[in-house]
């Protein structure tokens, strides 16, 4: 296979037993990332977009279909099924996703995140430190923060945290969950040079933005979800 990933006819509905109703996710998507290429979502809030993504990392699991991802390490493997032990390794070593809200891990400083994201994929202390020091300075998170803790960060802050957590790593497929909402022109740009960067460097991307129109040129590709559908 030449895509890095390639999702076939999946479908994800959720029962939400307390009314007795079904709410779809997403349905019959199919989509395909070649290797090295940069794919935007767009669609109006509520069309599953999330929930591609979402399903991908397998915070979901789909009803039907098949999410074939060809790992560096371990070969082809279905996403929608593989085992959870499995879905950890690729988490850790290939697979990143910035949400479109933060989990923010408590007693754990901007720094310290960030530098635990190095050590993950297996680089040395000293590696980590310093390209803690380099994405937190791209971003320009203020120094000021970098040793407190993330929970009273605001809105922007902590996302430009959670982008330099995931693009750390240098994974080989990274998700972005609308890397820039809610951050101000300057800091955009710092995502899309960040985004080019990556992107040269071999990362496949798949994100959701909802002005995809300031990734202009950088997007090889790009979906339209409408009701839980693609066109
Ligand atoms: N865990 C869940 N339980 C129940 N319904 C869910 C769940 N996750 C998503 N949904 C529903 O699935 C639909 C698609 O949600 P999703 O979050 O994928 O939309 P989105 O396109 O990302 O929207 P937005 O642009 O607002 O982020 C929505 O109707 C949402 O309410
Ligand atoms: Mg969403």
């Amino acid at each position: 296979m030449n895509a890095v990933l390639e999702v076939r006819d999946v479908t994800k509905e959720f029962t939400i037993h307390q009314f007795d109703k079904t709410i779809t996710g997403c349905r019959n998507i199919s989509l395909t990332i070649e290797h090295g290429a940069f794919v935007g979502i767009t669609g109006r809030s509520g069309s599953g977009k999330s929930t591609i993504l979402k399903l991908i990392y397998r915070s979901y699991v789909p009803q039907n279909g098949t999410i074939m991802y060809d790992s560096r390490d371990l070969g082809l493997l279905n996403l929608a099924s593989c085992n959870e032990r499995v879905m950890l390794q690729l988490r850790k070593l290939e697979i990143g996703y910035v949400s479109q809200f933060l989990n923010v891990v408590p007693r754990t400083t901007a720094r310290e995140i960030v530098e635990q994201a190095v050590l993950e994929i297996g680089q040395d202390h000293a590696t980590a430190q310093s390209r803690a020091r380099e994405m937190l300075a791209h971003f320009e998170l203020d120094e000021s923060l970098w040793d407190s803790y993330p929970n009273t960060f605001s809105g922007g802050e902590k996302l430009r945290l959670n982008i330099a957590r995931a693009m750390v790593k240098h994974p080989r497929l990274l998700l972005l969950d609308e890397p820039t909402a809610s951050l101000d022109v300057h800091s955009k740009t710092r995502v899309r040079e960040l985004i080019e960067r990556l992107k040269t460097e071999g990362t496949t991307m798949l994100g959701i933005f909802h002005d995809i129109e300031f990734m202009g040129g950088l997007c090889d590709r790009e979906y339209n979800m409408q009701a839980g559908f693609l066109s």
